[in-house]
């Protein structure tokens, strides 16, 4: 994701965004290797080499953590009620954001990095990355609902599915992990309120074949890009 060269240059703390300007327009920065003077350019901040006259301009490093979420917390940068966000579980001085949502009260896989296009391409509808929910509702699942859910509820006139849903434990029918390539807002509690079932407990148990992988609720870890690669479905 790129950004205007004079907001890099502030965000590297070399310059304020005013005086960036003023050093552009005076053919002090290089990218790449060449002056630029033209204030509206952009850079990549984790690919593009930049020098203000001699000092380089460290590059931005792509980070990604694995969170296994706990309740209480909301999937945002900030609040504007001050309550917790899962950014605040991370220690970190990079910007980074949740990938996708989960609810206030919902625990389990998350994932927080500061790589847009990462973040993109797992959340995209149309690149199916699989969702698995351990769900707790309040009342036993009929069998006829089993097979709603399973070939289909429309939510908003927006066919909702789950391609899988099975019991958790035997002759236990509260406890059901399902399936889903959805990432709308609410979806899993929606599919089961639209049938008259709560849900009263929601854990994501794995997003893309990433699971929380031993990580107690709260706990995270870092991981390369290698390592998410290596993890996740294809
Ligand atoms: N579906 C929901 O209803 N809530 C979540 O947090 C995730 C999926």
């Amino acid at each position: 994701m790129e950004i205007r060269l004079n907001k890099y240059i502030a965000e590297s703390g070399v310059a304020s965004r005013r005086k960036a300007e003023e050093y552009i327009i005076q053919g002090r920065v290089l990218i790449n290797g060449k002056v630029v003077k033209e204030l509206a350019t952009k850079v990549d901040p984790f690919i593009d080499v930049v020098y203000v006259d001699d000092v380089k301009l460290k590059r931005k490093e792509k980070v990604y953590f694995l969170l296994n979420k706990p309740k209480g917390f909301i999937t945002s940068t900030s609040d504007e009620k001050n309550r917790r966000t899962v950014v605040d579980l991370i220690n970190t001085k990079e910007k980074i954001f949740p990938v996708g949502r989960l609810d206030y009260n919902t625990t389990g896989v998350m994932l927080l990095t500061n790589d847009g296009e990462f973040s993109n391409r797992i959340t995209h509808p149309k690149n199916n990355f699989k969702r698995v929910y351990i769900v707790k509702i309040d009342k036993n699942l009929e069998v006829k609902d089993k097979e709603k859910l399973l070939s289909g509820i429309f939510l908003d006139k927006k066919k909702g599915v789950f391609t899988e849903l099975s019991y958790v434990k035997e002759r236990s029918y509260r406890i059901v992990r399902v399936t889903s390539v959805e990432g709308r807002n609410h979806f899993v509690k929606r599919m089961f309120s639209s049938l008259g079932y709560r849900v009263a407990d929601l854990e994501r148990e794995s997003f893309a074949g990433i699971s929380t992988d031993g990580l107690r609720q709260g706990e995270y870890k870092i991981l390369s890009y290698n390592d998410i690669e290596n993890l996740m479905e294809k």
